[in-house]
C-alpha cells in the first residue's frame, strides 16, 4: 500500500538495479508521467490540456527521432570550439562576480544559480535580457514543492509558467525562421520530423527540456561541490596543487550531488528484480541518489573524495537511450568554473547555515552563505 494521493511504486535503490532497469527501455519505457507528482496535480495537468511532451516523456521509435535532432550539437567535437572558449569566459565572469562581492556572498543564489543558466541560454540563443524570466521558470516547474518559489497555488503557478514559456519561445521560433543563426533555437525552429515541420507542442517541449534540464541540475552540482570543498580544505588544497585532479573531482561532485533525485518507469511485462516480483503496470522509482551511495560500488560512499578511483561510475546522468544529452556540457561547465575559482581562491568558509530546496525531482542547495578571500584575476 502506498501513500494516499500518490502512485505506489517499487523503490529501486541499488546501482546495478537502476542500470538494469534503465538499459531495458523497451520493457521499462518512459511515459508522460515519468516523474512522481501527487495524483491531484496529475489530474489537474491533464484537465488543463497543458501537457508538455519532452524527450523524457517519449519512447522509441519517437524518442530516437527527436533525440537525433540535437545529438550532434551536444557532442564533445561540436562543443569544443568555439563553445568551450565561451564557457571559459562565462566561468571567469562569474568568478569575477564573486570577487566583486568582496568577501561574502550566497554562493548558491548569487553564483551557482546564474552561471549554468547563462551557459544554457547562450546555447539556446536567448539574449541576456530574457534570462531573468528563464531563471524563474525551472524554479516554478521543478522547485514547485518549495513554497518560496511557487506561492500558494502551486498547480496554478506551474501552468502560468508553462504558458509564459510558450509565448516567449513562439516569438523566438518566428524570429529564427526569418533570420536563421547557429543556435539551438534555429535547429528547433527549422527541424523536420518524418519530413514535416516538428509539431508545435513537441517543439515547445524541446525548448523546455533544454532550458530546464541543463540549468538547476548543474547549479545544484556546483553549489554542492563548492560546499564539499569548503568543508574539507585539504581536498581543496590538493586540487589547487594539482589541477589535473579536477576532472575526477567533478565526477565525485556529480556523484555526491545527484541533483535528479528520481525518474519513474512503468513495467510493460512481469519481471523479477533481485527476487522481487514486479507485475506489468507496476511503477518503479529509480532512486539515483541512493544508487550513487551504493556501498557495493563505492567504498565509504558518504565520504567526498576527489581522488576516488571509480567516481566516474556515478549514475547521476542515468543510463541507456535516455542518458543525459547534456552530460558533456555539464562536465565542461563544472571543470571550467573550478579551474578558474581554484586558481584565485585563497580561502573559503561557511558563513551561515546552508538550505536545501524542497523538491522530490530536481533538488539541491538554494542557500550557501560563504566567506572567502581571493587573489585578483591574472
Ligand atoms: C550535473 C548536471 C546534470 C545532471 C545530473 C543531469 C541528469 C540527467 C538525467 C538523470 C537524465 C535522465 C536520464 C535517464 O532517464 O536515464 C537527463 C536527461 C537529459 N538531460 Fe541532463 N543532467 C545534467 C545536465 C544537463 C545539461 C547541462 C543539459 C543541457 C541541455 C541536460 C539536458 C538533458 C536532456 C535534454 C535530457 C533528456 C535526454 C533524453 O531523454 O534523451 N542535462 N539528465
Amino acid at each position: 500500500m502506498g501513500e494516499p494521493g500518490w502512485r505506489s511504486f517499487w523503490a529501486v535503490t541499488r546501482h546495478a538495479e537502476v542500470a538494469e532497469i534503465e538499459r531495458q527501455n523497451a520493457l521499462f519505457p518512459n511515459s508522460e508521467t515519468s516523474v512522481q507528482l501527487p495524483d491531484a496535480a496529475l489530474a489537474q495537468q491533464k484537465a488543463s490540456g497543458v501537457q508538455i511532451k519532452t524527450l523524457v516523456h517519449m519512447d522509441d521509435p519517437e524518442h530516437a527521432k527527436y533525440r537525433k535532432l540535437t545529438n550532434e550539437w551536444f557532442k564533445p567535437s561540436n562543443l569544443r570550439t568555439p563553445f568551450e572558449v565561451r564557457v571559459g569566459e562565462l566561468a571567469k565572469r562569474y568568478v569575477d562576480r564573486m570577487a566583486e562581492f568582496g568577501s561574502e556572498c550566497d554562493f548558491a543564489r548569487d553564483v551557482a544559480l546564474l552561471y549554468p543558466l547563462h551557459v544554457i541560454m547562450s546555447i539556446l540563443g536567448v539574449p541576456e535580457e530574457g534570462e531573468p524570466r528563464m531563471l524563474r521558470l525551472p524554479q516554478q516547474l521543478f522547485g514547485n514543492e518549495d513554497p518560496e518559489f511557487a506561492g500558494e497555488d502551486r498547480n496554478a503557478a506551474l501552468l502560468a509558467a508553462a504558458l509564459d514559456f510558450k509565448q516567449y519561445f513562439d516569438r523566438m521560433t518566428d524570429d529564427r525562421r526569418a533570420h536563421p543563426r547557429d543556435d539551438i533555437a534555429t535547429v528547433l525552429s527549422t527541424a523536420r520530423i518524418d519530413g514535416a515541420p516538428m509539431p508545435e507542442s513537441e517543439r515547445l517541449g524541446y525548448y523546455m527540456i533544454v532550458a530546464t534540464a541543463g540549468h538547476d541540475t548543474t547549479s545544484a552540482t556546483l553549489a554542492a561541490g563548492v560546499e564539499a570543498l569548503m568543508n574539507d580544505p585539504d581536498q581543496m588544497r590538493a586540487l589547487q596543487r594539482d589541477p589535473s585532479l579536477i576532472d575526477n573531482a567533478v565526477e565525485e561532485m556529480i556523484r555526491r550531488a545527484t541533483p535528479v533525485r528520481h525518474f519513474l518507469r512503468q513495467a510493460t511485462e512481469d519481471y523479477t528484480l533481485r527476487g522481487a516480483k514486479i507485475r506489468a503496470g507496476d511503477w518503479l522509482m529509480l532512486v539515483q541518489l541512493s544508487a550513487n551511495r551504493d556501498e557495493a560500488i563505492f567504498e565509504n560512499p558518504y565520504r567526498f573524495d576527489v581522488r576516488r578511483r571509480n567516481a566516474s561510475e556515478q549514475i547521476a546522468f542515468g543510463a541507456g537511450v535516455y542518458f543525459c544529452l547534456g552530460a558533456h556540457l555539464a562536465r565542461m561547465e563544472l571543470k571550467a568554473f573550478l579551474r578558474e575559482l581554484l586558481s584565485r581562491l585563497e580561502s573559503i568558509e561557511p558563513n551561515g547555515a546552508p538550505e536545501h530546496v524542497v523538491a522530490n525531482f530536481v533538488g539541491g542547495l538554494k542557500r550557501l552563505p560563504v566567506r572567502y578571500r581571493m587573489r585578483s584575476a591574472a
